[in-house]
């Protein structure tokens, strides 16, 4: 029995089962969830299409962990498109199965227990960070995400010697659960830190296209701004499930540092999770278009700017620099909250202490919910009143 599974933590979905036993919605009540971060737009059809045309073909041949070199292209031109940045197709880019199972194969890759134990994570964080930590036998450090640091990991917490113990560096940009995004100069501190401790960035960017005004800034854009054209230390994550809403479809892609690439590769050769040739045809189509994305963004700000002010009647919360989440801040217990509006109006949200851990400093998500705006705009709307009209009522 692999004993590191015992030190795996509940999912925070799990958390929100046990917390809603014995409660029951109002009965004939829609359910209004915003709890996961599942994308509910409609995902779009040119995509749907190549991957139905492909499958017949797809169902015969085993696909290779490599990918396709048409899919590897489209990638390297979207970060071109998207940042200014030239990466190598052919060494610099691999497919994966949606970001979630690529943060996690390279965990397993990069970090020998032995050697630099720690792996540093944000906090609040996306479990999957932490799960792929405890599986290879490391050791999870959290860095807290609060106002206090414009919601970005906080570099100063972390002491000379973890640094130098140190292997990987996961970085969340536009941050989940947070919408928080790091700018160059924060982006070129890390890459200071990785060079003089010798570690990789793993930057997390899956929501790199959801955002109302200003495009985030990306690890690859800022390496080519700099001159670190050979991205080493670097490794981005993007993802299609929340760019193109196909998050079922399992689409994402890693790129940067070749040698980084090269040993990825070779451990996914042998983990045999080759992305299915179907998907790889509709990402081609999903990758190299950006007018659906435009959509998608404008769809998100609707819903932003209807709901925000709402909530901003009765607590604290800002429309995020990025992501489809809010983060507010309430003067109420965040659990007893989401079990009374469970309860009271069939919406669902999440707490935010069930994405952290309480460190010495405290827990940084304490008095803070996620609210994930993937719902209908009307369902939304439907959704902060009744946040509002129990918060009035909790008074
Ligand atoms: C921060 C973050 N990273 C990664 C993922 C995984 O995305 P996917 O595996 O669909 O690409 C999610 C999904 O919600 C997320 O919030």
């Amino acid at each position: 029995m692999n004993t590191h599974i015992d030190k795996l933590y509940p999912y925070p979905f799990e958390r929100l089962d046990q917390l809603f036993t014995g409660v029951q919605p109002p009965t004939g009540s829609k359910p209004i969830s915003l709890s996961i971060g599942e994308p509910r737009h409609t995902p779009p059809g040119f995509v749907l299409e190549a991957f139905n045309k492909a499958l017949a073909d797809g169902a015969a041949r085993y696909p290779v962990a490599k990918g396709l070199s048409e899919l590897r292209e489209a990638c390297s031109d979207w970060v071109q498109r998207r940042y200014a940045a030239q990466i190598c197709p052919n060494t610099e880019v691999l497919p994966v199965n949606g970001t979630r199972e690529g943060l996690f194969a390279l965990v397993q890759t990069l970090v020998t227990p032995g050697d630099k134990p720690v792996v540093l994570m944000p906090n609040p964080f996306y479990q999957i960070y932490e799960g792929a930590t405890l599986l290879a036998g490391a050791e999870p450090v959290y860095l807290d995400t609060t106002a206090a640091t414009d919601y970005l990991p906080d570099l100063d917490s972390v002491s000379e010697e973890t640094w130098k113990r140190s292997a990987l560096f996961f970085v969340c940009s536009p941050g989940n659960p947070t919408g928080a995004v790091m700018d160059e100069t924060y982006w070129q501190r890390v890459l200071e830190l990785a060079d003089r401790y010798d570690f990789v960035i793993a930057a997390d960017e899956c929501y790199a296209d959801i955002y109302p005004e200003k495009a985030p800034v990306g690890l690859l854009e800022v390496c080519t701004k700099i001159g670190r054209t050979d991205f080493k230390r670097c490794i981005a994550f993007h993802s299609l499930s929340k760019r193109s809403n196909v998050p079922g479809i399992r689409s994402g892609f890693v790129a940067g540092d070749r040698d980084l690439m090269k040993r990825f590769l070779a451990y996914r050769t042998y983990h045999g999770c080759a992305m299915p040739f179907a998907t790889q045809i509709a990402s081609v189509a999903a990758w190299n278009d950006d007018a659906h994305v435009a959509e998608n963004c404008k769809l998100y700000g609707k819903k932003f700017a209807q709901v925000t002010p709402i909530l901003k009647e009765v607590f604290e919360v800002d429309i995020p620099a990025a992501s489809f989440y809010l983060w507010p801040l309430i003067p109420y217990d965040t659990e007893e909250f989401t079990r009374r509006l469970y309860e009271s109006a069939n919406v669902i949200i999440l707490p935010g202490s069930y994405l952290s851990r309480t460190g010495p400093a405290g827990d940084p998500a304490a008095g803070r919910l996620r609210i994930s705006l993937v719902a209908s705009v009307e369902d939304c709307v439907t959704a902060a009143h009744a946040m509002r009209d129990l918060a009035i009522a909790m008074r």
